[in-house]
């Protein structure tokens, strides 16, 4: 493993701010490290705090000529991410102003863990934003409000099918299950280790097994939806839903499965969620495109004047190095390692920061392509998982 660690020492030393096929704006031939992107990064989101005074209204993405944050709710899906970049520009820089804005923004959202669940994304609200804080600050206050938001995640579990319930309002379907849902399996493992009942730990093991059957194609593409009979258990079919078309490959809910089988695997030692997320992983590597950041859904005939979707490159990195992690034989390290530090010098060129166009920190994202909605622009977990991948890099030891 020596000559292995020298090559990662090597790889984490510095990334290159100008790769090749980067994109028709990249420009610079400047090399900047980690830290100088997670600097800028940091720096960047605490002017962007200036303007923020309520702490229940939270940056969403930007699609105003100012540049600005649009702001959403506390019951937004996307609520948790804010805190969560602001916990990340904590981690990096021990900034206590950025701590005590991280811990401002995180506070509305407890409601979120007491009322009942209207859907799957309780996990993304609380985990990024609680769960940031907990590990950061061992604030006991966090750990209960964690495992209550556990509790009422685990509500949606319907056992006849073995899987939540994702969209309870999606009336169509009567079970419906999604690829994205992986990610929050993580607050159910978190809970059952940390005081919660092991039955949470059943749920989440149950779930991914439901996922791996129903949503991941035999050529290894993923369904975003798995509609399912709520009475029998029984798969009725697989839907686009995000995606371009129910047989499309969506980019965003493929590597939500890369990175949400991973750390199954990790919390559960089963082998099956490991090379599930190799294969995922591979699929995505193998249908990328040249300049590596992947459009909005690989199958959308408009390819190559299709939107790009920067969020899915940022979710790719963070669950690649956490797939290199958990690899045993070397050369997948390396190559997982590798995909993961070029999704991260690409986008840490000019083609896709936004530097001092706007106030977030990625531009070209894609949320909902189907309804026209945030199409090629800053969306704030594009930002939450590129900072998650940073740190992550930094960290990086084999
Ligand atoms: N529903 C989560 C996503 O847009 O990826």
């Amino acid at each position: 493993m020596n000559n292995l660690k020298l090559i990662f020492l090597i790889a984490v030393s510095s990334i290159f701010l100008n790769c090749k096929n980067s994109s028709k704006e990249s420009t610079s031939k400047k090399e900047i490290t980690v830290d100088e992107v997670l600097k800028s990064s940091s720096g960047k989101i605490k002017e962007a705090l200036k303007p923020l005074k309520v702490y229940d209204s939270l940056p969403r993405n930007i699609e105003n000529e100012e540049g600005k944050w649009e702001l959403v709710g506390v019951r937004d899906w996307c609520s948790g991410f804010w805190p969560g970049v602001l916990w990340y520009a904590f981690e990096f820089s021990g900034d206590k102003e950025l701590k005590q804005a991280a811990e401002n923004f995180t506070a509305p959202l407890k409601a979120i863990a007491y009322s009942p669940a209207s859907d799957h994304d309780i996990g993304f609200q609380i985990y990024c934003s609680f769960g940031n804080g907990y590990r950061l600050t061992d604030n006991e206050a966090y750990k209960e409000i964690m495992l209550a938001a556990a509790d009422t995640l685990a509500t949606l579990y319907n056992p006849v099918v073995g899987s939540i319930h994702s969209w309870p309002i999606k009336p169509q379907y009567p079970h419906n299950t999604i690829i994205d849902n992986m990610m929050n399996l993580e607050l159910l493992f978190w809970a059952s280790k940390n005081g919660g009942s092991k039955e949470l730990y059943n749920i989440a093991v149950s779930h991914a097994e439901v996922t791996m059957k129903n949503l991941v194609r035999p050529d290894y593409s993923t369904y975003h939806l798995g509609s399912f009979d709520n009475k029998t258990g029984d798969f009725i079919k697989g839907v686009a839903h995000q995606g371009y078309a129910d047989d499309s490959m969506w980019a965003r809910g493929q590597t939500w499965g890369i990175y949400g089988f991973a750390f199954s695997y990790r919390e559960t030692g089963i082998e099956d969620f490991l090379n599930t997320s190799i294969k995922l992983a591979d699929k995505f590597l193998e249908r990328l495109p040249e300049d590596g950041i992947p459009f909005w859904d690989f199958d959308d005939p408009k390819i190559p004047n299709a939107p790009k979707d920067a969020s899915a490159a940022a979710i790719a990195a963070c669950g690649m190095l956490e797939l290199a992690g958990l690899v045993k034989e070397d050369d997948l390290k390396i190559k997982y390692y590798n995909a993961a530090k070029r999704f991260i010098d690409i986008l840490s060129t000019n083609a896709y920061l936004s530097n001092d166009k706007n106030q977030a920190l990625l531009m070209h994202s894609t949320g909902h392509h189907p309804k026209n909605s945030e199409i090629d622009m800053p969306i704030i977990y594009a930002d939450y998982y590129f900072m998650e991948a940073l740190l992550r890099l930094k960290k990086w030891k084999s």
